[in-house]
C-alpha cells in the first residue's frame, strides 16, 4: 500500500466518545462522505476507542465505498499474545478490520509513562501484524521555550521509530494540544523542515517519504491554511473530531485547499 502521496485528515476521538455518540458520529461521517466524496488522495480516518472498533467497522463495512473513513486505534500492546491484562494486541486490531494505530501520543507518553523505546516496540508489533502505525512526536512548552525542541525531535524520532520505519509520524507539540494555542506558520514550517531532515536517519536507502502530520488544536478555521504548508502531509485532530460537522468541515476545508494548489 503506497502511503506516501496521500494527504491524511485523521480524528482522534481519545476517551470521550460514549458508545451511542461514537456509532452516530462514524455514521453520520460516512454518510455525508459517501454523499460528497473527497478525492482518492484524501484519506480519512477515525480512531475511536476499543470498545467501539468491532461496531463501527461492521457498520462501516455495510458501505462498500472507498470514501469510507479507515479504522484507527489509539494503542497496541508491543506482544502478540500472552498474560497482559488489560492490554490488547497489534493482530487483535487487524480481526476487527483496524488498519491504522496511534502510537506514542504525548498523553500516553505522560499518563501511562511510555518512552521511546516502548513505543519502538509497539511499532514493531504494529508494523509486523499489518497496521499502519501514526507515531506522535513534540516538545513540551519548556522544551520550545529553551530552544530545546529540534533536540527532543531528534531523540523522539531516533528513539521511537523503527529503522526502515513505514509508517506516519505526527508533530504534536504538547503545549497545543487542547489549548486552542497552534504554533504560527513560520513556526510550523521550521519544525516540519527539522523532522524532514530527521527522518532519512530511519528509513531505508530508498525514496520512501514519510508523511508528516500536524496535530494540536486544529479546527477547520485552520485547515486551508495549514495544508499550504510545504511538507505538510495531513493533520490529526482531537476535539473538533467529536463531532461530524467540526470534522467534516475540515475534510472539506483539506479538499479545497489541495484542488486550488494541488503540491
Ligand atoms: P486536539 O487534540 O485537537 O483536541 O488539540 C489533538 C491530539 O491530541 O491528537
Amino acid at each position: 500500500m503506497s502511503i506516501a502521496s496521500n494527504k491524511y485528515v485523521i480524528g482522534n476521538w481519545k476517551m470521550q466518545a460514549r458508545h451511542d455518540h461514537g456509532l452516530k458520529l462514524a455514521r453520520e461521517v460516512t454518510e455525508n462522505l459517501e454523499q460528497a466524496p473527497p478525492p482518492p488522495f484524501i484519506k480519512t480516518v477515525i480512531c475511536p476507542p476499543y470498545t467501539q472498533l468491532s461496531e463501527i467497522h461492521k457498520n462501516l463495512a455495510h458501505h462498500e465505498s472507498p470514501s469510507c473513513p479507515a479504522l484507527g486505534a489509539q494503542d497496541c500492546y508491543p506482544a502478540p499474545s500472552g498474560p497482559f491484562t488489560g492490554d490488547i494486541s497489534a493482530k487483535m486490531l487487524v480481526d476487527l478490520g483496524v488498519t491504522y494505530v496511534i502510537l506514542g501520543h504525548s498523553e500516553r507518553r505522560q499518563n501511562h509513562g511510555e518512552t521511546d523505546a516502548a513505543i519502538r516496540q509497539k511499532v514493531k508489533a504494529a508494523t509486523a501484524a499489518g497496521l499502519i502505525p501514526i507515531v506522535c512526536i513534540g516538545e513540551h512548552l519548556a522544551e520550545r521555550n529553551e530552544g530545546r525542541a529540534a533536540s527532543v525531535l531528534a531523540r523522539q524520532i531516533e528513539g521511537s521509530l523503527t529503522r526502515g520505519f513505514r509508517g506516519i509520524v505526527a508533530y504534536e507539540p504538547v503545549w497545543a494540544i487542547g489549548s486552542g494555542i497552534t504554533p504560527s506558520r513560520e513556526e510550523l514550517q521550521r519544525k516540519l523542515n527539522v523532522i524532514h531532515a530527521l527522518l532519512p536517519m530511519r528509513l531505508m536507502v530508498d525514496d520512501f517519504r514519510v508523511p508528516v502530520l500536524y496535530g494540536g488544536s486544529v479546527t477547520a478555521a485552520q485547515t486551508s491554511s495549514l495544508f499550504s504548508i510545504k511538507g505538510l502531509d495531513g493533520v490529526l485532530v482531537g476535539s473538533a473530531s467529536l463531532e461530524a460537522k467540526s470534522f467534516l468541515d475540515i475534510i472539506r476545508a483539506a479538499t479545497e485547499s489541495l484542488s486550488s494548489s494541488p503540491s
